[in-house]
């Protein structure tokens, strides 16, 4: 049996007395492209958050690779875990002051001893893959949308991580961007064998490139159903079908 790179027990998770998430149960396993999906305000920034150790889980567990990241809270050790996560966060976080190449040096730059040569190949490859080689002198605001979102994935990449969390890739995107995003990240996955978690609103993206989602239900805070995108919608509750194809008819793609 297939051993889970990621597993979370019965978290427990939100803000003071704002128990935003409840009893939320789930693995994922190397190489899948996982979504979260739910309706705006459910928790799915809460649960990616905590995930990655940047919120402490008010109750349960988190493992990864067996490691239980609340322990590595105790001892200011973080970065034991984190350094195996690559994150692009839902506000984009791309430093408008420095230009593409430096923004994607960044991370190799704070985290690492490479030669300042070697940083700067790294993060150009980095670039490369993403289809953006040409592109490093450029300033986030001389970006496209569409670009400055494959900009943040190549520097969550540049540490070589083994999960990527992206948190709504594809929000502000016109629909032919969003595909093009879409194929980025199916072309990550099966060549370099990332795995992805995915935070989306993004229906279209779920059924062209999860593996399999997680619907998260803003009512109870709990996960309303989990599985593969094409057999919840054939046989999930009406509130599941409901939920995949509202969002699928307001969001159509032309392609
Ligand atoms: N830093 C914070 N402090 C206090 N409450 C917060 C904080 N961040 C989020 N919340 C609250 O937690 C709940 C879930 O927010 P979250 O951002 O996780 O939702 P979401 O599913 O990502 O929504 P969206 O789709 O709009 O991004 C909301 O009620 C929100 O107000
Ligand atoms: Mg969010």
């Amino acid at each position: 049996m297939n051993t889970p790179l990621i597993s979370i027990k019965n978290l427990a998770a939100g803000y003071g007395t704002n128990h935003v998430l409840k009893d939320i149960s789930f693995e994922v396993f190397h190489g899948e492209i996982f979504m979260v999906v739910g309706e705006s305000g459910c928790g799915k920034s809460t649960l990616l958050k905590n995930m990655i150790g940047l919120h402490r889980p008010m109750h349960g567990e988190i493992r990864f690779r067996n490691k239980n990241i609340c322990d590595f809270f105790e001892n200011d050790q973080l970065y034991e875990i984190q350094r195996f996560f690559g994150v692009s966060y839902q506000q984009n976080a791309l430093f408008t002051s420095m230009n593409t190449l430096e923004n994607v040096c960044f991370p190799l730059k704070e985290l690492t001893d490479l030669s300042l040569d070697a940083v700067k190949k790294t993060a150009e490859m980095k670039l490369d893959l993403v289809g953006l080689g040409n592109c490093g002198q450029l300033y986030p605001s001389q970006l496209s949308g569409g670009m400055q979102k494959r900009a943040a994935i190549a520097r969550a990449m540049v540490m070589e991580p083994e999960i990527l969390f992206l948190d709504e890739p594809s929000a502000g995107l016109d629909p032919s961007s969003a595909a093009e995003l879409d194929h980025l990240i199916l072309i990550l996955s099966r060549k370099l064998g990332i795995t992805f978690i995915i935070v989306s609103h993004d229906l279209e993206s779920i059924f062209e490139i999860a593996d399999r989602m997680l619907l998260l239900d803003k009512e109870t805070g709990k996960i309303e159903t989990s599985g593969k995108p094409a057999s919840l919608k054939a046989k999930g509750s009406k509130k599941v079908k409901d939920f995949l194809n509202r969002s699928i008819n307001k969001n159509v793609r032309s392609r």
